[in-house]
């Protein structure tokens, strides 16, 4: 129950403590206001007391856990909450973000870049980590930031259903490829047109294709002998790094460059520019 508390509200272990010492100790000070309140009218106890008591303590309620949040450091988040539960009450909901779900499979240093450009967002939630390795690190990441994850695998993903349900079921609105290295299916290709980003290590459309990962991409760049390579953020279509280019950037190649040299620069450059260009994409 805990956890499910921490995912929903995305908060760590300390803060939950925290938020429900707020909302006991609120609740009691309002409770115990609402009787002091009272009190000095003089009234009898009888319904009408509780009448008002129930009308007086409502009232309360939210200035209480407000103070009390302060010095527990918890006002942002009962300030939201308090926000929230006003909005249901006078029909005003809050404008429902944009869920975004993040495709990884490795270290997940560009998930992590992308997770905290976006971790205040009014408009942009990353919402879901898809990821088919069940030791990589993007997952402890996305336990980390309390991110809901789905581990998937290989029959399901590309003979089964693909997992079209439990995307569209989790609302999932665009989807980023940071370091995802199966072929997306045509149906996802179709279930989220245009909708699908891929950030790739090198400038497509040269060192892309099947097999074209990680080192093997740096690799070919440094046997082929070239001077420059980058990053190629592109939409995702049915054939592999092929869709609509994006987003490009370059860096040089030295003589002395070596695969995990290159991969560093690679790398600098995806964490500088993507959470920036997929911004600029989903607030198209
Ligand atoms: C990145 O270089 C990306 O271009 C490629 O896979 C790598 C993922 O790295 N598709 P990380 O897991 O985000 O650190």
């Amino acid at each position: 129950m805990f956890q499910k508390l921490q995912r929903k509200w995305k908060v760590n272990s300390i803060s939950l403590v925290l938020i429900l010492v707020t909302f006991a100790t609120g609740g009691s000070l309002c409770g115990y206001l609402g009787k002091l309140l009272l009190g000095l009218t003089g009234l009898e106890k009888n319904i009408l007391w509780f009448i008002i008591y129930i009308i007086l303590v409502t009232l309360l309620w939210p200035l209480c856990v407000l103070v009390i949040s302060i010095p527990l450091g918890q006002f942002s988040f009962f300030k939201k909450y308090i926000t929230k539960i006003f909005g249901r009450f006078t029909g005003k909901k809050q404008p429902s973000k944009m869920r975004v779900a993040i495709f990884a499979s490795g270290a997940g240093s560009n998930a992590q870049k992308i997770i905290e450009h976006f971790k205040n967002s009014k408009t942009v939630e990353i919402a879901l980590i898809v990821c088919n390795q069940p030791n990589a690190g993007v997952l402890h990441i996305a336990n980390t930031y309390k991110i809901e994850t789905l581990l998937i695998e290989k029959e399901r993903f590309f003979k089964g259903d693909h997992y079209l349900n439990d995307l569209q079921l989790k609302n999932i609105h665009f989807i980023v490829l940071a370091g995802f290295l199966w072929k997306i299916p045509t149906a996802l290709v179709q279930a989220w047109p245009s909708k699908i980003v891929n950030i790739h290590p090198a400038l497509l459309p040269k060192f892309g294709g099947k097999g074209m990962y990680g080192n093997n991409v740096h690799q070919a760049v440094i046997e082929a002998g070239e001077t420059e390579s980058g990053i190629t953020i592109h939409f995702v279509d049915e054939v592999y790094d092929n869709g609509k280019i994006i987003f490009q950037a370059t860096c040089k190649v030295e003589p002395e460059d070596n695969t995990d040299s290159l991969a560093q620069k690679i790398h600098r450059l995806e964490h500088t520019h993507f959470p920036e260009e997929l911004e600029k994409v989903l607030m198209k």
